[in-house]
């Protein structure tokens, strides 16, 4: 965190890039605090737990991070669900948004990652640019509303239900990708 003289008051700077997320079991958590640490730490990405915030925080970035589990068989996590409309009221036009999600492609194999899939089409619905989308190859889903331009995810997709030993290597590709979509 920066901290810049104001006035004769010290302001904290606001970091580059919001990351929202909600997590009820904590797999989404630990991973966005991954995903912070490797873009650069909290001096770059903000983090926010949506549980705690309001849709319209969104609007205070250009350079957001939405992450999200899918729950219930295809739902957003509850606290991405108790905002998801109200996200219709913040202006997405200019905004750079990177997207991801944790679920289970074996359990929930013709749902999984879902949530990503549905968060993604209504914030880009809303005039958000959609960056790091991500191969679906070597994944054994069925199904998802997350794939988009024939075999991608519209964002990370990490199963930590089935290959938790695979996350870190792709965490460590994605945000290189990130890095390059938000100049950071
Ligand atoms: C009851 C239940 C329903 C689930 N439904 C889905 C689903 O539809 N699609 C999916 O990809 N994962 C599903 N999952 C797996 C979770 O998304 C996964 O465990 C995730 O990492 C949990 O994230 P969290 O710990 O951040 O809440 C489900 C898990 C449970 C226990």
């Amino acid at each position: 965190m920066i901290l810049i003289p104001d006035n004769g008051f010290v302001r904290k700077a606001m970091a580059k890039v919001g990351l929202f997320y909600g997590s009820t079991t904590g797999k989404t958590a630990d991973a966005a605090e991954q995903v912070q640490a490797a873009l650069g730490g909290d001096s770059v990405v903000d983090l926010q737990d949506i549980a705690d915030a309001e849709a319209s925080s969104l609007s205070e970035y250009d350079y957001l991070i939405i992450a999200c589990p899918t729950w219930n068989i295809g739902d957003l996590q509850d606290d991405w669900e108790a905002v998801f409309e109200d996200l219709d009221d913040v202006d997405f036009s200019g905004k750079t948004v990177a997207y991801f999600g944790t679920g289970d492609q074996v359990g929930y194999s013709e749902n999984f990652m879902d949530a990503m899939g549905q968060l993604e089409e209504k914030i880009s619905g809303l005039g958000g640019k959609t960056v790091g989308q991500w191969s679906a190859e070597g994944y054994d889903h069925t199904e998802s509303l997350a794939i988009r331009d024939g075999n991608k995810f519209c964002g990370l997709a990490l199963d930590d239900d089935n290959e938790s030993e695979k996350s870190a290597e792709r965490i460590e590709q994605w945000t290189a990708q990130i890095k390059q979509a938000m100049s950071l």
